[in-house]
């Protein structure tokens, strides 16, 4: 195990980023920072951000780089993240983010770039079998013989659609992906920084194919 690891964790949405996150997370025993999730904490407590996020978010859009970097730039000050390292999930998603980042992070840099690769016939199945729990966040697949909401196995909340999975705001969000985060592959690249993982398969073997990508860039 390394401890202290630094990661960005790029892929279409409904790559399993999230779920695969919260194992890295736990196995490198480091905060995992979801831009996703802060916005939707935002959300239900009802802050003039989430309340503007909601909208954009509901419409498959993206929320502007520069609130997106002040909350990323805030949440990495804390004494979590400065110390122990962080997994970074759903950012950055533009390159303006990316060279953000590469200011924030100029001190203690990034060790590893991961590109958790899924193609887009296979994300959108997944997606459109997501299930969340609103109170935890954490996922399931439906086969469709469950009654709707059900509860969830971790913490008894209410397990939902997510309101930014209807087709029209996954095709939009994966048009997105296209144009503004796909050049983020380009990006790291260039740079030497990338490693691309295959996500189709067992969430095991992707986990264990992610863990040793890490390891191999340490
Ligand atoms: P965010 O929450 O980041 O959503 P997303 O990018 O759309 O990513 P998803 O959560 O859809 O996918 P995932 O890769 O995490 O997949 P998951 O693990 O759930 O962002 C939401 C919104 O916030 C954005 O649209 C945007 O508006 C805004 N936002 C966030 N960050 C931003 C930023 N930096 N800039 C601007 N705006 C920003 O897996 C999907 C499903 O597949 C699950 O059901 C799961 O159980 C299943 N699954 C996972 N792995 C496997 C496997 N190996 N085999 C089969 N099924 C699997």
């Amino acid at each position: 195990m390394i401890p202290g690891a630094r990661l960005i964790i790029l892929g279409r949405q409904g790559a399993g980023k999230g779920t695969q996150c919260v194992r890295l997370s736990r196995h490198f025993v480091v905060p995992h920072i979801s831009t996703g999730d802060m916005l939707r904490a935002a959300v239900r407590e009802g802050t003039e951000l989430g309340l503007m996020a909601k909208k954009v978010m509901d419409a498959g859009g993206l929320i502007g780089d520069e609130i997106m970097i002040g909350l990323v730039d805030e949440r990495l000050k804390r004494a979590d993240a400065s110390t122990r390292g962080y997994i970074l999930d759903g950012f950055p998603r533009t390159v303006a983010q990316a060279e953000a980042l590469d200011r924030l992070t100029k001190e203690r840099p990034i060790h590893a770039v991961i590109d958790l690769d899924v193609p887009r016939e296979i994300v959108l199945d997944r997606i459109s079998a997501r299930r969340v729990c609103r109170d935890c966040g954490t996922n399931y697949t439906a086969t469709g013989n469950e009654s709707q909401p059900w509860i969830c196995d971790v913490c008894g909340g209410d397990v939902q659609q997510r309101d930014d999975d209807t087709p029209e705001a996954v095709n939009r969000r994966l048009d997105l992906y296209e144009s503004q985060t796909s050049p983020l592959v380009k990006y790291y690249s260039a740079q030497n920084r990338l490693a691309v993982v295959n996500g189709v398969g067992h969430p095991d073997h992707v986990f264990r194919r992610l863990t040793d990508a890490v390891e191999a860039r340490r």
